[in-house]
């Protein structure tokens, strides 16, 4: 933002004083809007320009796509058909493959069969955790040959099907006979093979088959300059592009990140379309435009296509810039027709800057599938500590080690349960990360053991832009040892960032990753303890004096690799060795916390992230939901938006609508810019205090059910906040939804976003039941029903057939709830049923993987609520350590909703104790008991209470074994 100022020939002294001037006018930060014009349009980038102007061509009737088969080529062995290809229109030839692998997904592979030197093929040893089987589920024998057609049947239950057409080369996937996925269907097929610069006869593909060449175009192939920047590009042009069609499906979802809508729009005309392309370019965007396809903080190249019957998804793995074209059509006009009554279907274009083809193919056929084979392939998130889903308290900063004290006992003091405080960049030596201020943070271990004392945590920034002071440890050992980012000539690259004059770790040399997580063994970082855990900013990564605030493209890391081809991915490589030096510190290994800005495939498995600079108003806070569901569906579940928004002051009203949401998002942490006025909750005073108090205890009371989600997220990859069309697969009015949400299966969410706002409608889905969580009551009537809202919570519904676990006492922790007694809330649904799961464990160490943890099966069904334990096969309960430790842990008291007929009696007993059975004390839910529960587990007032409610108090039974309650009439 900066740099528009400093032309390309001023000098050092100037560049630096500006820098200067800059850096501080940013730091004390007189807040503006997004500059647009620093960041490039797809018109100021050459190569999105020319895979658009391809693109084009390639739409017109007389086009025909340059690359066919070459005849005889095919080769089908062990799972991969292989086969060459040649463009025809210069005679450059390609390698393709098409990888059958295990669970229903399939992966196309397309690289020059001589390049003129190696192009990038390195996302996939930072994106996939495994390098992915090939199924041997295929027929045997292939149709392949005269027609110009090879296909095979693939899959255990051989339901999928490959074809793959000569000429043009195109490739379709088919799902029980119908086509999924169809790869250059439309002819943007577009691979700039690697030239040398002074051969005439080497121009770029879609110039040499224009008429007339577009000088524009022509410009930026060997060099290119924005605002005054110059990209040096010795490689010349090498992008790589390809269309992708998805028949029938009339909405895609995913590639985060963007501001944009849960149902990705046009972007090439239809309504309310875009004008530029999605773009994933992971870059610093301050205060960034809302409803925009413009590039983020992070890239997931993932994109889900669903309709009624079948899902599908993509995943483009390139770490270099790349763009994304869609458009929606009903009269398809790819090669293939879909029949006469044609539904709208989605055509996507992408294209990349520079690497190689590398696309996986989910086949679903369900949502749940996807995430699931996603998950298989890049890794299930992490299952975090289980502090790190209770409330954070951040702010750009607090000032000193008494003003934390001070916040903490604020908490205590107001009543509020909280679990870790933050430190932003001011905490540090003139932001040298690893070190303390030595005046305001004298004695950093004591603060964090004051905290940890309560059972609560610290999290202090890292981040990666690294001082250039030979004085500093960090900047001197890793100069030392070689592993800076060079400059296009090899020499250390030097830009500016908070600390001023600054270098970046090459986080991509395996001797950096080995190094760098060593800084955090407790004798390395000195003043760090148990009690700490790492927020990584700016990892873009943000220069504040390069193109585009971040890495010149030309900069050389590991083996000679330009930033270019792995931009994407490089703040993923920070975090995970951030990540990785957190479980090495402690022995037994403890689970890391880390919350990261950029993002990448694969980084659900390092940590957090989080949306970074949003504004204070209530655009941004409706803007969060689909954003954060976006990133959710994208594999990514860990995630949040700033509660009370970064930059600027909320009125009281907006804060509490952002705390009643926030408390219904996975990462739930409030922060805010340092020139904003201070907003921990007890300074608004009655009544918002208290809305915010009920809204962090909300998330406390569902703890359990938040751990839950997130196990069940890291084994397979269900999203923790789902779109309404995850839940209701087939219900087309919900394919575009995104202002109301579920938190996994049973609460239907409604963040409210406007201000003064007094009604809102809400869609209640199918057939179900729905409850008012607060106040039990029966949602009468299906559909979108208009509803009154108070400012005391926000609209939150029980699915009917849903069990959730809460913990009712209200504690200043999470861990302090460690051993809390459970309430059982179960919703019946129209036929009595209901059912749910509760998982537990240490939540901090990796014990849990060896089989101490307690995950039950609840299942309510013709009067009888049982609990049975899921396999557990690799301990006994008698040696489990989790419920050896926890094995006086109860339930006390069972909330069942929904009962049509109050039994005579109620019986519980274990089921390994038939013969003793107890019989119950309880009561039904008269208003006084009712409103016992509600105003103490909420703190909120109930207005009327649905009375066809049954109480269990005491039934004297243990959460960790098997047990029946028996509703006999
Ligand atoms: C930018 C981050 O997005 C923000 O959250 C943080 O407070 C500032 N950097 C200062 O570190």
């Amino acid at each position: 933002m900066c740099l528009g100022i400093i032309g390309k020939n001023s000098n050092r002294f100037t560049v630096q004083f500006f820098l200067f001037i800059c850096f501080i006018v940013m730091a004390t930060n007189v807040v503006v809007s997004m500059k647009p014009q620093d960041f490039r349009t797809c018109a100021q980038t050459s190569f999105c320009r020319r895979n658009r102007a391809y693109a084009d061509k390639a739409t017109s009737s007389s086009f025909i796509s340059p690359y066919n088969v070459v005849k005889d080529t095919i080769n089908i062995e062990n799972g991969i058909i292989s086969g060459e290809l040649i463009n025809t229109d210069n005679k450059v030839s390609f390698i393709f493959e098409i990888h059958l692998l295990i669970n229903n997904i399939a992966r196309i592979k397309i690289n020059e069969k001589y390049p003129l030197k190696p192009r990038y093929d390195g996302a996939k040893y930072w994106s996939l955790i495994q390098e992915p089987l090939n199924t041997l589920e295929y027929t045997e024998n292939p149709s392949t040959g005269k027609d110009g057609v090879t296909s095979l049947s693939f899959g255990v239950d051989r339901n999928h099907k490959v074809i793959i057409h000569h000429t043009p080369f195109h490739v379709e996937l088919l799902v029980n006979d119908e086509p999924v996925i169809i790869f250059n269907n439309r002819g943007f097929f577009n691979f700039e093979h690697l030239r040398k610069k002074d051969d005439p006869a080497n121009q770029p593909e879609e110039l040499t088959i224009q008429s007339e060449i577009n000088a524009e175009q022509e410009e930026g192939l060997w060099e290119e300059t924005f605002n005054g920047k110059l990209d040096s590009k010795p490689n010349g042009p090498e992008s790589i592009g390809l269309d992708i069609s998805f028949p029938g499906f009339s909405h895609v979802y995913g590639i985060p990140e963007h501001a944009s809508t849960l149902s990705l729009k046009e972007t090439r005309g239809g309504d309310g379309a875009y004008n530029e392309p999605y773009r994933l370019y992971n870059l610093d965007v301050f205060e960034f435009d809302l409803d925009s396809p413009a590039a983020l903080y992070g890239s997931i190249p993932f994109l889900l296509a669903h309709r009624k019957g079948a899902s599908t998804a993509i995943l483009w793995l390139n770490a270099a810039e790349t763009w994304i074209d869609i458009v929606k059509s009903k009269d398809d006009k790819g090669f293939l027709s879909f029949g006469k009554s044609t539904p709208t279907s989605t055509h996507t274009h992408w294209f990349s800057e520079s690497g190689i083809i590398d696309v996986f193919a989910f086949l679903g056929p369900t949502t749940s599938d996807i995430f699931k084979q996603y998950g298989l392939l890049t890794g299930f998130t992490a299952l975090p500590q289980s502090f790190a889903i209770g409330y954070h308290q951040c702010r750009w900063n607090y000032l000193n080690q008494d003003d934390v004290a001070e916040v903490d006992e604020g908490f205590d003091k107001y009543d509020i349960p909280y679990d870790v405080i933050w430190l932003d960049i001011e905490h540090t030596d003139d932001k040298r990360y690893f070190t303390w201020d030595k005046v305001k943070f004298s004695e950093p271990e004591k603060m964090q053991r004051d905290i940890g004392r309560k059972g609560r945590n610290m999290v202090v920034i890292v981040d990666p832009h690294v001082k250039r002071d030979d004085n500093y440890y960090i900047y001197k050992e890793a100069k030392d040892l070689d592993i800076l980012t060079k400059d296009k000539d090899g020499k250390i690259f030097e830009g500016w960032c908070w600390p001023g004059s600054s270098v970046w770790i090459d986080w991509t040399n395996p001797k950096a990753q080995e190094w760098f997580a060593k800084k955090f063994a407790f004798d390395q970082y000195k003043g760090s303890t148990e009690f700490l855990f790492i927020w990584n900013d700016m990892n873009e990564p943000s220069i504040f004096s390069g193109p585009e605030i971040t890495m010149p493209k030309d900069l050389l890391h590991y083996e000679g690799w330009e930033h270019r081809d792995l931009h994407n991915l490089f703040g993923m490589t920070f975090h995970a060795a951030t990540s990785q030096g957190l479980i090495n510190r402690t022995s037994p290994n403890h689970r890391p916390f880390v919350l990261s800005r950029s993002f990448f495939p694969g980084s659900q498995r390092f940590g957090a992230i989080w949306t970074g600079d949003i504004a204070a108003n209530w655009d941004h806070l409706a803007a969060s939901s689909p954003m954060l569901l976006t990133i959710g569906i994208s594999g990514l579940p860990f995630s949040g938006a700033d509660v009370g928004g970064f930059f600027g002051n909320p009125e009281p009203e907006l804060l509490v609508r952002w705390y009643q949401t926030g408390a219904f998002q996975p990462f739930f942490r409030a922060h805010a810019h340092i020139d904003t006025k201070r907003r921990e909750p007890w300074l608004f005073g009655e009544p918002y205090t208290g809305y915010i108090r009920n809204a962090i205890r909300q998330r406390y009371i569902l703890l359990p059910f938040w751990y839950t989600l997130f196990q069940e997220a890291s084994t397979n990859g269900m999203p923790i906040i789902r779109p309404m069309f995850v839940v209701f697969p087939d219900n087309e009015e919900t394919f575009a939804m995104e202002d109301q949400y579920f938190v996994g299966n049973s609460l239907l969410v409604k963040p409210i976003t406007s201000q003064g706002q007094t009604t809102t409608e809400i869609y209640f889905a199918g057939n179900d039941l729905y409850y008012d969580y607060y106040t039990f009551k029966k949602v009468q009537g299906s559909g979108k029903l208009k509803m009154d809202i108070l400012m005391n919570k926000i609209p939150v519904f029980l699915r009917g057939g849903s069990i959730i676990p809460r913990r009712q006492r209200f504690r200043r922790s999470s861990s302090a709830m460690y051993s809390d007694p459970f309430t059982l809330l179960v919703a019946l649904n129209k036929k009595g049923e209901a059912a749910g799961t509760l998982y537990l464990d240490d939540g901090k160490t990796y014990e849990y993987l060896k089989g101490h943890y307690i995950h039950r099966n609840f299942n309510f069904t013709s009067g009888k609520f049982i609990s049975t334990s899921f396999n557990n096969e690799q301990v006994q309960d008698n040696e489990n350590n989790y419920i050896k430790s926890n094995d006086d842990v109860r339930i006390e008291r069972i909330i069942v909703l929904g009962v049509d007929k109050s039994p005579k009696k109620i019986i519980g007993y274990y089921n390994d104790l038939i013969d003793d059975k107890k019989e119950l004390k309880f009561s039904l839910g008269g208003i006084n008991d009712i409103k016992g529960i509600v105003s103490t587990s909420i703190g909120i007032g109930v207005e009327e209470i649905s009375k066809d409610i049954i109480i269990i108090r005491d039934p004297k039974l243990l959460i960790s074994r098997d047990w029946t309650i028996e509703f006999v009439n």
